[in-house]
């Protein structure tokens, strides 16, 4: 561990909400359990049968915004106010617990949750009610084209040119909570790795991508982030000191 970064670039998955009761994607009983991945989680499912795809969505809504902050989430806003380096979350998941958390420069790369978008005209509305085949756009007023502004299979992801830049800058790379098989995401650590960062991966087990990871940090993310985050700024500290 260095004690000086200047860009540190956080990526999450699934698993940094997990102790915050939510299901991740590809554990038993995961939040796509008794639903196809086929059938709500790719733009042709959305073509074939919105009103399903909605359907699911709007369910899933209520239960992500019920969800508190844990301590990973919390810690990552503690580095953010406390450690004197640009920090980015570059983050999957659709839930908003890093805002919850009061987390700052946050890419969802996947979507949101309370967003949905209008597929004439590219408005992207916030709601926190249910969105469904008849939904009007508040923008262009065309009816039945809102899409729920999740980044299904197929379709590209959002903010890639502001992730791009934050990869190749970044001199830390953290991921927390993600198996690493969905790509383009998966391979974000080879860049950074690439372009020179230290690269740590916080996770239960060794995931398939773990070869690009100089530090494995196994166990719950709400333990071991926490612990990460008092080394880090302990040793920028302890630099400090010794620097005046
Ligand atoms: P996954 O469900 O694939 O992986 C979650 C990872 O978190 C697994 O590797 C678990 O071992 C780990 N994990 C679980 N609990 C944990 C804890 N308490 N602390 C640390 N790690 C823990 O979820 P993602 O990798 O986020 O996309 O999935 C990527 C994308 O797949 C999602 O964003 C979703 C789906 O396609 C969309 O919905 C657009």
């Amino acid at each position: 561990m260095k004690k000086d970064y200047q860009h540190i670039v956080i990526l999450t998955g699934a698993g940094i909400s997990a102790e915050s009761g939510l299901a991740t994607f590809r554990a038993a009983n995961g939040l796509w359990n008794n639903h196809p991945v086929e059938d709500v989680a790719t733009i042709e499912a959305f073509q074939r049968n919105p009103a399903y795809v909605h359907d699911f969505y709007n369910e899933l809504k209520p239960l992500l915004n019920a969800a508190k902050p844990n301590p990973a989430h919390l810690a990552i806003t503690k580095l953010q106010q406390e450690y004197p380096a640009k920090i980015s979350i570059i983050t999957q998941n659709v839930d908003t617990l890093h805002e919850k958390a009061g987390s700052q420069n946050i890419y969802h790369i996947h979507g949101q949750i309370n967003q949905a978008v209008c597929l004439n005209c590219g408005h992207v509305l916030e709601t926190f009610t249910d969105v469904d085949t008849e939904t009007t756009c508040p923008h262009c007023q065309i009816s039945g084209m809102m899409k729920p502004n999740i980044v299904f299979f197929g379709e590209n992801l959002l903010y890639m040119e502001d992730v791009d830049k934050l990869l190749h800058q970044c001199d830390l790379f953290i991921s927390v909570g993600t198996s690493g098989v969905v790509f383009p995401a998966a391979s974000f650590v080879q860049i950074a790795k690439y372009y020179g960062a230290e690269t740590y991966e916080f996770n239960l087990e060794l995931t398939s991508n773990n070869l690009y990871f100089d530090h494995h940090i196994y166990g719950k993310a709400g333990e071991t982030l926490p612990r990460f985050v008092s080394e880090l700024l302990n040793a920028q500290a302890s630099a400090d000191n010794h620097n005046h």
